[in-house]
């Protein structure tokens, strides 16, 4: 078998299980299951090498490749790979999240809402090699990467199909809502 036919096995096979895991019901105990099904995904490191998954300059350091999604548009996921740096300001997903480390670091802030005002943080988490962090829909996170990372990005829905999400713009001190709207490279098999 190909790399190819190898990786689109391996990332049916996790797809599967998460459709199952899903099929449960979501809440904190479900996401960390996801989380762990990730893990043991990212551990077929040769399936998913970095020269595979490029991060674009064209695309502000950041590419999302997308591997996997269903025909009605649930159970998306991708590989984010970033070059050096990128930030995501605090927001949230309208559905479950499951971010899970390949390679580098990308640091997780969590937060608590206090109403309408700026977010506080709650925890961070440094998402690497064997971590990894998972969000209920109205959870609100924010990204952090310096130096490299190569992490799954997993969704109960396809990203470009979601409703506008709730970012906070510090600089205004506001939340915003806005469409994901960045290029998102199909690398699906
Ligand atoms: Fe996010």
């Amino acid at each position: 078998m190909t790399v190819n036919n190898l990786r689109a096995a391996a990332i049916a096979d996790a797809m599967c299980d998460i459709r199952e895991i899903d099929a449960t019901g979501i809440d904190r105990n479900s996401i960390e299951l996801i989380g762990k099904r990730l893990l043991e995904l990212a551990k077929n490191r040769d399936l998913f090498p970095w020269s595979d998954f490029p991060s674009l300059a064209s695309n502000d350091g950041s590419t999302l490749y997308l591997l996997s999604q269903d025909e009605d548009h649930r159970f998306a996921l991708y590989i984010q790979s970033v070059a050096d740096a990128t930030e995501a300001p605090p927001h949230d997903h309208l559905t479950w999240a499951c971010i899970a480390g390949i390679e580098g670091e990308e640091i997780n802030r969590r937060y608590d809402l206090e109403g309408a005002g700026e977010p506080k943080i709650s925890e961070e988490v440094c998402v690497e090699e064997g971590v990894a962090i998972g969000f209920l829909p109205d959870d609100v996170h924010s990204i952090h990467v310096q130096g490299g990372a190569l992490n799954f990005h997993c969704y109960g829905n396809d990203l470009l199909k979601l409703p506008a999400r709730n970012y906070w713009n510090a600089k205004l001190g506001v939340w915003l809502k806005k469409k994901v709207r960045f290029p998102i490279i199909d690398a699906r098999v």
